[in-house]
């Protein structure tokens, strides 16, 4: 992906070895578009097919030199507190960090300060962006020149969704979802996303997706062990800007599994639909639901939306978004 570079030279900025103090990335988050999930092998991990989309929900993560006397810790902060966010070694963005220093051998330490606009565990990848972020913001903070392709294997290890929010715009991930290559995709694309008070766990939702399999209970009938290829219509109508086209081919294998752990999902959809969204689906592994809708439509799906007791808010987003990036 030839648009990303670890370390941007900008005019006038830093050099590899004259370090600066700070360093801020942005890294969007994402909506599936499509995902068709395989049976599980041995790891536990389903292959999956899905087309990413990254949307306008910006995760800011900046990355700060330390003072002399903290020099060799990795610790985080956020802007605005949430205590759903992990501040520990558990947080992904941390060990985003971790994993780049021992990758590289720097010793130095970081603060690491995000600011979250990603819904929180919400099935959007905001805390992949977190780590995508930490992981572009301290190859540059700390001068350890990882290329990009680097950047995207370490991004592999620490999660199946944290290669998307460096690359952006829209792709196709195999793999685990973690293997990309990046899809056409013209015009511009309008959300309206449905924020949930409770996050969803994603392996309790990939387990209930196996459980509804077993049971022959998976709309759509019997599943082979592989997951299913895009439809040439979706990637077609991405290729053309077909927004409706789009809309008729959105698909989310996890979605039953996620209805069937929040059933209240059920009544976010019809109600988006019925206000006129194209379509509305869950977002990855939920239970924030994506609307796609018109421009002239948004306020009226999100008022719609807003009104349902399982619902705590609506955030408008247009897509796509490049990947994530080193800013001023
Ligand atoms: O890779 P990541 O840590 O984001 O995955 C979280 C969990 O989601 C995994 O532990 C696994 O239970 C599930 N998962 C999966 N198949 C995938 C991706 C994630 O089963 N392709």
């Amino acid at each position: 992906m030839s648009h990303l570079r670890a370390v941007p030279a900008a005019p006038g900025s830093p050099g590899r070895h004259s370090s600066p103090a700070s360093v801020r990335v942005e890294a969007p988050g994402k909506v599936n578009l499509y995902l068709s999930c395989g049976a599980p092998g041995p790891d536990g991990y389903h292959p999956l097919v899905t087309v990413f989309q990254a949307v306008r929900l910006i995760e800011r993560v900046t990355a700060r030199r330390q003072s002399a006397d903290a020099v060799g810790r990795i610790t985080i902060s956020l802007e605005e507190p949430d205590p759903r966010v992990p501040l520990d070694g558990s947080n992904l963005a941390v060990r985003a960090a971790r994993l780049l220093a021992e990758h590289t051998g720097v010793t130095e330490g970081v603060d690491l300060l995000v600011r979250k606009r990603v819904p929180v565990a919400g099935g959007m990848a905001g805390g992949s962006a977190d780590a995508a972020g930490a992981l572009l913001a301290c190859n540059t903070l700390w001068g350890t020149g990882l290329d990009s392709e680097e950047l995207m294997c370490l991004a592999a290890r620490l999660g199946a969704d944290v290669p998307f929010p460096l690359a952006g715009f829209t792709a196709l991930g195999h793999g685990r979802g973690d293997s990309l290559s990046p899809l056409m995709s013209r015009g511009r694309f309008t959300w309206v996303f449905a924020l949930a008070k409770w996050g969803l766990s994603t392996p309790a939702v990939f387990a209930r997706f196996d459980e509804l399999v077993a049971d022959g209970r998976l709309p759509g009938g019997p599943r082979g062990a592989e997951p299913v290829p895009v439809p040439e219509a979706l990637t077609a109508a991405l290729r053309t800007g077909d927004v409706a086209g789009v809309a008729a081919g959105l698909h989310n294998d996890l979605q039953a599994a996620a209805l069937s752990l929040r059933p209240e999902l059920e009544s976010v959809i019809a109600t988006a639909e019925r206000a006129g969204a194209l379509r509305a689906i869950v977002s990855g592994s939920g239970p924030t639901v994506a609307a796609l809708v018109t421009d002239a439509g948004a306020a009226v799906v999100a008022r719609a939306l807003e009104g349902l007791p399982g619902v705590v808010g609506t955030v408008r987003a247009d897509a796509p978004v490049a990947g994530a990036r080193v800013v001023r």
